[in-house]
């Protein structure tokens, strides 16, 4: 079956040009290069890991209920719409909202392959031509997954949000090359990022939980290399160059924080996204959320150097400023370490039922002897 025969509304065929301006730059210096960055290009390869192998697709997934979150998540519980709705009606919006997510996942990691592939074009040197490298193949695996998610267990998929399409867009466009990692390492990836903590912490559901911690541990790699570049190299900038790109971060968060109202799926309910707006402004469910999509983006940005009086002030206007104390060496440790328990519990348990396989067989056979 082909994807279009699962998109909501159909999309253009078979997809989407996006002009490119600058320069493919080789280097001719093969020589050693900065050794954290090689450190990080070893542990991108060491890490590597199939999911066709690590990730149990056979655990089944109600795709009217993919998270198992409970009802106060959705934006419109407890308002009028809500109240209206039969039961099927309300698992129906429970499986668009889940295709809705699952589907932004899946764009955007195809924009982080093809942006992880521009840097291995545009970056002039060759340590971050070889990490990159890497990370243009960790997110093939993680589009494949996502849409191997979508395709069998939701069996819905929604086209890209208009504003994630627009930022990746002018993320790619530009000549700078150090505008894809500001577009995508920073700004879609803490996004990205966040949501999949939040995904993987709430929901009840194994399979979801092991794609998303899998695929955390290796965006831990990739926001690390994306602060490594950045802060050395914006520590070089003139005040007017970095007064550009606080400009760039400034839009991008607006157009973030747009996408993530999901304004797709309430068009398509016959609800009036402007009310659920005002909804989500007042609950205080979703301004925790909202501020914990941040929770990644902005010590970011503080700590690359763009942390001028006008991004705080944008982030006060937000909401987030104060998501600037959070501590993100300590969230990455954590999201690789969940990732290495959760393989050892399933290994555990796999161990377990071998061992009580065994058991029985050796049981039995002993009963057969004895008779
Ligand atoms: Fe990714
Ligand atoms: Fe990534």
């Amino acid at each position: 079956m082909s994807t279009h025969d699962l998109y909501i509304r159909p999309v253009e065929a078979p997809g989407q040009d996006v002009p490119m301006t600058g320069a493919a730059r080789f280097t001719w210096e093969y020589d050693d290069g900065r050794a954290r960055l090689l450190a990080l290009y070893q542990k991108g390869k060491d890490k590597q890991w199939d999911a066709a192998e690590r990730i149990d697709w056979d655990l089944e997934v109600d795709p009217y209920n993919v998270l198992g979150t409970p009802d106060e998540a959705m934006a419109i519980h407890g308002t009028k719409y809500w109240d209206m709705m039969s039961a099927d009606e309300r698992s129906d919006l429970r499986r668009h909202f889940a295709s809705w997510q699952f589907s932004q996942f899946m764009h955007g990691e195809q924009g982080a392959m093809i942006t992880a592939a521009r840097i291995v074009e545009s970056v002039p040197d060759l340590d971050s031509k070889f990490y990159s490298a890497t990370q243009t193949m960790d997110e093939a695996r993680h589009t494949e997954i996502f849409s191997r998610f979508l395709q069998e267990k939701i069996g819905m998929v929604y086209p890209i949000n208009g504003k994630l399409q627009d930022l990746l867009n002018e993320t790619l466009s530009d000549s700078r090359w150090d505008m894809p990692y500001l577009g995508m390492q920073v700004l879609i990836e803490g996004l990205a990022l966040a949501a999949f903590g939040v995904c993987r912490d709430v929901t009840t559901k194994p399979l979801p939980r092991q794609i998303l911690a899998y695929v955390m541990q290796d965006e831990a790699r990739h926001v690390a290399f994306g602060r490594m570049a950045l802060r050395d190299y914006y520590k070089q900038l003139s005040s007017a160059e970095l007064a550009e790109r606080e400009e760039f971060v400034i839009e991008g968060c607006y157009l973030m924080r747009d996408r993530i109202r999901g304004f797709e799926v309430w068009e398509n309910f016959g609800i009036d996204p402007k009310e659920v707006r005002e909804f989500v402004e007042q609950s205080a469910f979703h301004q925790m959320y909202r501020s914990l999509l941040f929770s990644r983006i902005v010590p970011c940005v503080k700590d690359i150097g763009l942390w001028s009086d006008r991004i705080r002030q944008t982030y006060d206007d937000m909401g987030v400023l104060d998501m600037s104390k959070s501590d993100l060496e300590a969230l990455m440790r954590h999201d690789e370490e969940l990732a290495d328990q959760l393989d050892a519990q399933r290994f555990a348990a796999e161990e377990a039922d071998r061992k009580a396989e065994v058991d029985t067989v050796v049981a039995a056979e002993a009963e057969a002897a004895a008779s």
